[in-house]
């Protein structure tokens, strides 16, 4: 069984054609010339093309041309009265499968429909798998030969062909985005779109992100709007930053992936959505099940297969060749003469710990592209890069010397920013406390804020009396 396009001028026969494939209960779309045959090849996908040689309006070279242009893969047929060995030549040299005379038995011609249908499949098999084979290839993007690194390409390898939700975890910067994105390529959806979207939006924003919304569902909708599931029909749908979902976002995305049905903002229409779905986080997220910040059972719907992209620090053995590959993207991207490392600088960015990991690199090579004056970037060009930045002693006057503009330049260029606020919020309010030996209003008075302010920020920070920073 296929599809089958049948072009000739002449009714009659088209409707004997007609009859004798739909016995074979092959699918029809009939075409009286070469004009007819171009609008229905940019209209359908068809399996074979049958076609007779000459019609009022062209050749059946015309429109073997046409399917040919249409689609590669598609196999014709020509049909014709006038058989002449120069015709059949010519026609088999341009690409034409097989070649019937008029007045045709009717088992001829369905055998070669049916062998010009399975070539046709067969072609398109063999492309698929060509294909993937170079898609495979291509997922090389992501570089490195350490141990962590490559298990990680077997395990994107491996998941990659099936339907199975990921959940990728693992500190900024280590590539999380880089693997929801070969994931898909190496899909069987890759020609379908991969949407992504951040789940750190306030909650009505995320709702109608995730599920779109009718005209006047809520203020400011002035306009009906699809949702990423939606726009991910056949695709798939990277959840950025999962971890950041409210209860109740989780609680209705829990129901779209039970019942596969999406229900946009103000509607009552529930559509079918086919989706496959990535999640990534770089938080715990057992533990905040644990909790009881993120369900349960969305955390099992979302972690059928976990990945974790590891931190730069454990494979330091990939820093030259990511430093080869993002210096040459660098010089790319950013049109500046060509630049090379120098052997110190190397080392000065191994023994560095990149709390940013792979993003903190490449902004750190980007910015030395620009700023090194010759073709060589010595380690000068690096100033963060002192060893364990991190773990360098504290200023000696504490915090409380400092302005939040010196304690902002301290931090890390990429250090993940809601992380930095709130680590920075714990320990003002842990430190006021001691200073103010637990006493509460005298905290709150000193931090300028309210006491209901301070005691939701206690029990948001678990910050107990006696709490070391
Ligand atoms: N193994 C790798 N090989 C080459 N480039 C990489 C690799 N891992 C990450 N990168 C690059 O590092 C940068 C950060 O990667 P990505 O955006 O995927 O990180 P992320 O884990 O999503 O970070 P965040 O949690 O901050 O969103 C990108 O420019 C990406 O191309
Ligand atoms: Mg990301």
């Amino acid at each position: 069984m296929g599809k089958v396009l049948v072009v000739d001028d002449e009714p009659h026969l088209r409707r004997i054609l007609l009859s004798n494939l739909r016995q074979e209960h092959h699918e029809v779309v009939e075409a009286g010339g070469v004009n007819d045959a171009r609008r229905a090849l940019g209209e359908y996908s068809f399996d074979a093309v049958i076609t007779d040689q000459k019609m009022s309006d062209g050749e059946g070279l015309d429109v073997l041309a046409a399917a040919r242009e249409a689609d590669s893969t598609l196999s014709v047929v020509f049909l014709t009265a006038f058989a002449t060995i120069e015709l059949a030549v010519e026609s088999m040299r341009r690409g034409a499968f097989d070649f019937i005379t008029k007045p045709f038995v009717p088992e001829v011609l369905l055998a070669s429909a049916t062998r010009a249908i399975e070539r046709t499949r067969l072609v398109r098999e063999n492309k698929r798998l060509r294909d993937t084979v170079v898609r495979l290839e291509g997922s090389s993007e992501i570089v490195g030969q350490s141990a962590p690194i490559r298990r990680l390409r077997e395990q994107i390898a491996r998941v990659s062909p099936t339907n199975a939700t990921v959940l990728i975890t693992g500190e900024t910067g280590t590539g999380k985005e880089l693997v929801a994105r070969a994931i898909h390529r190496n899909s069987p959806r890759a020609d379908k779109p991969l949407v992504a979207v951040n789940c750190a939006f306030t909650e009505t924003l995320l709702e109608s992100e995730l599920f779109g919304h009718e005209r006047g569902a809520f203020t400011g909708a002035d306009r009906a709007r699809e949702g990423v599931f939606e726009a991910a029909h056949e695709g798939t749908l990277f959840l950025d930053e999962a971890a950041e979902m409210s209860l109740a976002a989780q609680a209705k995305l829990l129901r779209v992936l039970t019942d596969g049905l999406v229900t946009r903002l103000g509607s009552t229409r529930a559509r079918r959505t086919d989706v496959r779905l990535i999640a990534a986080t770089n938080r715990n997220l057992e533990q905040l099940v644990k909790d009881g910040r993120f369900r349960e059972d969305l955390y099992y719907r979302l972690a059928v297969v976990p990945l974790t992209t590891p931190p730069l620090r454990e494979h330091r053995e990939d820093l030259p060749e990511l430093c080869a590959l993002l210096l040459e993207q660098a010089v790319r991207d950013l049109k500046t003469p060509q630049r090379r490392l120098s052997v110190e600088s190397i080392r000065t960015l191994v023994n560095y710990d990149f709390p940013g990991n792979i993003r903190e690199l490449r902004n750190l090579i980007e910015r030395a592209c620009i700023l090194s004056v010759g073709e060589e970037i010595t380690p000068d060009s690096f100033p963060v890069t002192a060893p364990r930045a991190l773990e360098s002693p504290p200023p000696p006057r504490g915090l409380a010397a400092l302005t939040p503009v010196q304690v902002a330049e301290m931090m890390p260029e990429s250090y993940n920013l809601r992380e930095f606020l709130a680590t920075l919020e714990k320990v003002v309010i842990q430190r006021a406390l001691r200073i103010a030996d637990g006493a509460q209003a005298e905290v709150a008075r000193r931090l300028g804020m309210s006491r209901s302010d301070l005691s939701y920020k206690l029990g948001k920070h678990r910050i107990r009396d006696g709490d070391e920073p």
